[in-house]
């Protein structure tokens, strides 16, 4: 595919076909994929191809927590998980919550399932000391995450970044052997989409691009 179709149409897909995604065409994802920058070319990046049924199910029920918590900020107008406005959603009402399944489902029925991870010891954050979330360190594993999904959507398959599962990331690195400074960027389902979605909705260039401001001024 043309690169620009391919970074128009990559889509976050929850619905698969039940074809499996061949070995080979795996193979070539992560090959191509692998060309992703990281901070001083440090690649502390390590992929784990899920098979195991049981350990994929385990990785959907830990994406469920985080899942409730954040359906319920997005049903009560919130911009769910953000570090800067305190949520009004309490623990017990989580707690308390219909288990969303059907979030989590894509993460349950994808023929291909990825972890991403990567090595904190390996990673430059530049923003380490600042007083506000760490923004750096994913730098260094998520433009290999979305070349996956680029890859992915040029050999006609798609995914999802999922995150959910890495609020559990202490059961998730004991679940699959993942060591300590391995932090957990994303649970990756990937497969043939039901459906291909071909216009996603994004803001026009007049909303994102400024010159010499922030505020073009
Ligand atoms: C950093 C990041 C985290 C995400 N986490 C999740 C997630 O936990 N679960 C999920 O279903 N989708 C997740 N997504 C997918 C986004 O919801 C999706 O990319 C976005 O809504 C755009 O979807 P579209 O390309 O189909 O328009 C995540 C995407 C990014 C970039």
């Amino acid at each position: 595919m043309e690169l620009y179709d391919v970074m128009r149409t990559t889509f976050a897909c929850r619905e698969f076909t039940g074809e499996p995604v061949p070995e080979e065409v795996l193979r070539r994802i992560v090959d191509n994929a692998r060309f992703a920058p990281s901070g001083g070319n440090r690649q502390g990046w390590r992929i784990i191809n899920v098979t195991d049924v049981a350990t994929r199910e385990r990785l959907a029920d830990l994406s469920l927590p985080t899942a409730a918590r954040y359906l319920l900020e997005v049903q009560a107008g919130e911009s769910p998980l953000n570090t800067i406005h305190a949520s009004a959603i309490t623990d017990e009402q989580v707690a308390r919550a219909e288990p969303p399944q059907w979030l989590v489902a894509h993460i349950r029925k994808a023929p291909t399932l990825l972890v991403v991870t990567v090595d904190l010891g390996l990673v430059a954050s530049m923003d380490k000391d600042l007083d506000r979330i760490g923004l750096v360190s994913g730098g260094s594993i998520y433009p290999l995450a979305w070349n996956i999904l680029l890859a992915a959507r040029n050999e006609g398959y798609g995914g999802t970044m999922t995150t959910w599962g890495v609020a559990a990331e202490p059961q998730v690195q004991a679940l699959l052997n993942i060591p300590a400074d391995w932090a957990v960027a994303a649970i990756m389902p990937l497969g043939k989409p039901l459906k291909q979605l071909t216009r996603l909705k994004r803001k026009p260039v007049e909303e994102i691009l400024f010159t010499n401001r922030w505020d073009g001024g």
